[in-house]
């Protein structure tokens, strides 16, 4: 619990408006998209760098935990004030601040929402790639923390490629400029990737510049239906050998397309076992030509079906779908250990087989969907409470037949506390030590969002 005088302490610094501490609201700002909750003892919502920096100067005076928090959509916990303390929300601190469009440049505050910053630079004739499936509600701080992927990952890679620089509040309160404006800056230690994926242990980015793309002349989009997984594996695995690199590959299983046509009460698929939603963007002739070959090989490889969106809004709606199935899951079980595990592209076909003989052998339904051109698939471990042990020993296995691949725990979501248990399988002692010295000598007083991505 924070004494009323530290209580009174940080309404002087933020103003009492942005201070919570009513159980309605600690109950708002308990919880992200794992459904994991815990509520904290007081809610701050700051305006500015130097009020961060004064909330977490008290909190290594007093040792309280500080929980930064986006939009609370982050899919391994790392929003859950696990220990209690005060969450700081970025909401307020939502403005996009700078486009330039002489040096294709952005600088955004956290909390500023990712399909925002899409929109209005698209607007521009420039394009942010990194577009998490939960663009809509997601915040660019909220990314930047977890180096979020997304469904253009493929061809334009993951947040961590775009941040160019960023402003960044030091657990003990200092504020630092890391990176540059520039393309390139060798200048020190790379403190810009240090930060981005941290998981809100190491600071709060509370500036963030990011590079930008012109925005490509044309996109055509392609769904592939399949009567068995197997085959839909090995095309996409075809697709991405082909010399073609599409700016989407997506896979979705039968189930998972089940349970999205049933959400959104339409029928996408017509009982397919597995659906490949591919993109390609670029000068209309050629993506013209590419879209062909992509369908020749969707055709050879067996594809019982290849639909080409012929409009906008058809496009839209393969896309809405895509973007719906991680909440249309919840109309499956009401519970879900959702993982997004990563395997060399050239694998999946295996690591699917193997997930399959693991939800056999524990009589369990694991439902897969996901990147499938960056080979990271999202397993959807479903299970009522009263499986809640199997679906965590189905996990490990996964895990561990996912490392044996060639691959890792973790494309995208983060460690956080979901995946803390696990770590170890991917990282030997050394490595992880290694983190916690670092974790060590900035937050000496384990104040950042205690309790994320190690044990102990
Ligand atoms: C997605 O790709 O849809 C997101 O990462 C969310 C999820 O895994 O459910
Ligand atoms: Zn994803």
């Amino acid at each position: 619990m924070l004494k009323p005088s530290v209580l009174k302490e940080l309404r002087s610094v933020v103003g009492p408006a942005n201070i919570s501490t009513s159980p309605e609201e600690l109950v708002v700002y308990s919880y992200d998209a794992t459904q994991r909750e815990s509520l904290p003892w007081a809610v701050a919502r700051p305006r500015s760098s130097q009020e961060i920096s004064e909330i977490l100067r008290l909190a290594n005076r007093e040792r309280f935990p500080v929980v930064p928090r986006g939009a609370g959509s982050g899919m391994s916990g790392g929003s859950v004030p696990i220990q209690g303390g005060v969450v700081l929300s970025l909401e307020r601190m939502n403005h996009i601040l700078e486009i330039d469009e002489q040096d294709f440049i952005a600088v955004v505050e956290p909390g500023v929402v990712t399909g925002d910053l899409q929109r209005e630079v698209e607007s521009r004739g420039l394009f942010y790639p990194p577009d998490p499936a939960s663009n809509k509600f997601c915040t660019l701080g909220g990314n930047v923390a977890e180096c979020a992927g997304g469904l253009r990952a493929v061809k334009y890679g993951v947040t961590k490629d775009y941040v160019l620089g960023l402003e960044v509040v030091l657990p003990t309160g200092e504020i630092i400029t890391t990176g540059a404006r520039t393309v390139k800056s060798v200048a020190g230690y790379d403190l810009t990737k240090l930060i981005v994926g941290s998981e809100g242990t190491l600071g709060i980015a509370t500036r963030i510049t990011v590079k930008l793309l012109p925005l490509p002349e044309t996109v055509r989009t392609l769904a592939a239906f399949f009567s068995e997984v197997p085959i839909a594996a090995k095309t996409a695995s075809a697709i991405m050998a082909s010399g073609v690199l599409p700016r989407a590959l997506e896979f979705v299983d039968q189930a998972a397309l089940r349970a999205v046509e049933g959400y959104l009460k339409e029928d996408l698929s017509h009982g397919a076992a597995a659906m490949l939603l591919v993109e390609v963007d670029g000068p209309a002739e050629c993506t013209s030509r590419e879209a062909d070959r992509i369908a020749e090989i969707m055709m050879r490889s067996g594809a019982a079906r290849v639909n080409r969106a012929g409009s906008d809004s058809e496009r839209e709606q393969l896309w809405k779908a895509r973007r719906s199935i991680s909440p249309a899951l919840y109309t499956i079980k009401p519970k879900k250990l959702n993982e997004d595990i990563v395997v060399p592209r050239s694998r999946i076909a295996e690591s699917l087989q193997e997930i399959a003989a693991i939800a056999e052998r524990h009589g369990l339904l694991i439902v897969n969907f996901g990147h499938a051109g960056d080979g990271n698939i999202h397993t959807n471990i479903m299970y009522d409470e009263a499986d809640l042990t199997k679906a965590e020993t189905a996990v490990k296995e996964i895990f561990a037949a996912t490392l044996r691949l060639g691959g890792s725990i973790t494309g995208e979501h983060g460690i956080g506390l979901s995946k803390a248990a696990y770590l170890p399988m991917e990282l030997g002692p050394d490595a992880i030590s290694a983190m916690k010295r670092i974790k060590q000598a900035l937050d000496p007083n384990n104040i950042m969002n205690p309790g994320k991505i190690f044990l102990g």
